[in-house]
C-alpha cells in the first residue's frame, strides 16, 4: 500500500466548446479519479496551449470560462482538487524556458501534431514548414511545463496524448541525467480502455475540428436535434442490427446502465427502428445532464464566480510550482 497520495493532473485547452467526447473521454473518468483517496488532483485550463490554434482573444474568453464552467457544473469540487488556469501560475511559463533547453530537436520532430501539418504540406507540394509556427513545435515542452511542474505522477487523457505524455517522461529523465538530480517526476498516461474514442455525429471520432460534436450543454431542443442527425444506415426496424460499431450504441452505453443495455441489445437483434433508438438514447443523455446543465447555465450568467474560484486554485496551484520551481532554479545555477 502506498504511503502517499499520487498527484493526477490533467488540462483542457479552451479552443472550442466542450463536447460529449471531451465529457465521456476526460472529465468523467478525471472527476471519478478526483473523488477517490489515494488521489491528489490538478485539474486546469490551458490557455496559452490554445494561442496556437486559436487567434481570436473573445473566443479565447469564452472558452475559458465555458471549460470552467462545465467542469464546475460537472462536479468538480474546489476544495477536492487544485482547478486553475495555466495563464494565472507564471511559474509553468519559467520552466517551460528550461524544459526547452532539455528536449531533444529530434524528439519534438516526432510529435504528432507537428508531423501530420508537415505530411499535410508534402502531400501539397508546398513548403514542408508552411503554416508551422515554433509554438505548434513546443506545444509538447509547454505540456510537459504543465505536468513536471507539480510533481505528476498520473495524467489522464485520450489517446491521442499519450506521445506528449511520453515526450515529458523523456524530458524529465533528461533534466535529472545532466543536473544529476530526481527532481523532477517521470509522469504516466493513464488511458481508459472503455471509452477511447467517443463517435461524433458522421461516425468519426468526435472531434472539434470535424465540426461533428454535440455540445455537453446543448439545450434540450438542440440536444434532441443533433441526437437524430446522428448518421445511421438505411435498415428498416424490423431488420436486426449490429451493436458493435455503431455509433449511437456506443453513446448509449455511455450513459445507460447494464440492464438497460441489455434491453437495447435484444432490440437491436428483434427489431428497432432507429427514430426510436434516437428518442431513447436523447432522453438518457437528458435525463444525465438536465441538473447540470441548469448550473451550468447559472455559472455563465456570473463570470466573477468563475473568476474568483480560478484565482483561488491559482494561489494552491502557486504555493506548490514555486518551492519546486526555487530548487529547480538552484540546480541549474540560477
Ligand atoms: P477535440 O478533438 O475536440 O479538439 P481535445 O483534443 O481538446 O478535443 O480533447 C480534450 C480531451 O478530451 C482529451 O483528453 C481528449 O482525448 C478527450 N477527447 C476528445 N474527443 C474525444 C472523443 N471523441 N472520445 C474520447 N475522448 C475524447
Ligand atoms: N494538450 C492537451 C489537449 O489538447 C491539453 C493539455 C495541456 C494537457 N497541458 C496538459 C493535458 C497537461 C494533460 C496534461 O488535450
Amino acid at each position: 500500500m502506498s504511503t502517499s497520495k499520487q498527484v493526477v493532473l490533467t488540462g483542457i485547452t479552451p479552443s472550442g466548446t466542450p463536447h460529449i467526447g471531451n465529457y465521456i473521454g476526460a472529465i468523467k473518468p478525471a472527476l471519478e479519479l478526483a473523488k477517490n483517496p489515494d488521489y491528489k488532483a490538478r485539474y486546469f485550463i490551458s490557455d496559452y496551449h490554445s494561442l496556437v490554434k486559436l487567434w481570436d482573444a473573445d473566443l479565447r474568453k469564452q472558452y475559458t470560462y465555458e471549460i470552467a464552467a462545465t467542469w464546475l457544473a460537472l462536479g468538480l469540487d474546489p476544495k477536492q482538487v487544485v482547478f486553475y488556469r495555466q495563464s494565472d501560475v507564471p511559474e509553468i511559463m519559467e520552466l517551460t524556458w528550461i524544459l526547452t533547453t532539455m528536449a531533444a530537436k529530434g524528439l519534438l520532430n516526432r510529435a504528432h501534431a507537428y508531423k501530420a501539418q508537415v505530411d499535410a504540406n508534402l502531400e501539397e507540394g508546398v513548403d514542408t514548414d508552411s503554416g508551422i509556427t515554433m509554438g505548434l513545435f513546443n506545444y509538447p515542452v509547454l505540456m510537459a511545463a504543465d505536468i513536471l511542474m507539480f510533481n505528476t505522477e498520473l495524467v489522464p487523457v485520450g489517446k491521442d496524448q499519450i506521445q506528449h505524455v511520453e515526450i515529458a517522461r523523456d524530458i524529465a529523465a533528461r533534466f535529472n541525467h545532466v543536473y544529476k538530480t530526481d527532481l523532477l517526476t517521470p509522469p504516466k498516461a493513464l488511458v481508459d480502455d472503455k471509452t477511447q474514442t467517443i463517435p461524433g455525429l458522421d461516425g468519426r471520432k468526435m472531434s472539434k475540428s470535424y465540426g461533428n460534436t454535440i455540445p455537453i450543454f446543448a439545450p434540450e431542443k438542440k440536444l434532441r436535434k443533433l441526437i437524430m442527425k446522428i448518421k445511421t444506415n438505411s435498415l428498416l426496424p424490423e431488420e436486426p442490427k449490429v451493436t458493435k460499431g455503431c455509433a449511437l450504441f456506443t453513446l448509449y452505453q455511455c450513459f445507460a446502465n447494464e440492464a438497460e443495455l441489455n434491453e437495447m441489445k435484444l432490440r437491436y437483434q428483434t427489431g428497432i427502428g432507429w427514430g426510436e433508438v434516437k428518442q431513447t438514447l436523447f432522453e438518457k443523455i437528458n435525463a444525465d445532464l438536465k441538473a447540470p446543465r441548469d448550473k451550468y447555465n447559472e455559472l455563465m450568467e456570473n463570470h466573477d464566480k468563475i473568476e474568483s474560484l480560478l484565482k483561488h486554485g491559482a494561489e494552491q496551484a502557486r504555493m506548490i510550482a514555486l518551492p519546486l520551481l526555487n530548487k529547480v532554479r538552484k540546480k541549474i545555477g540560477i
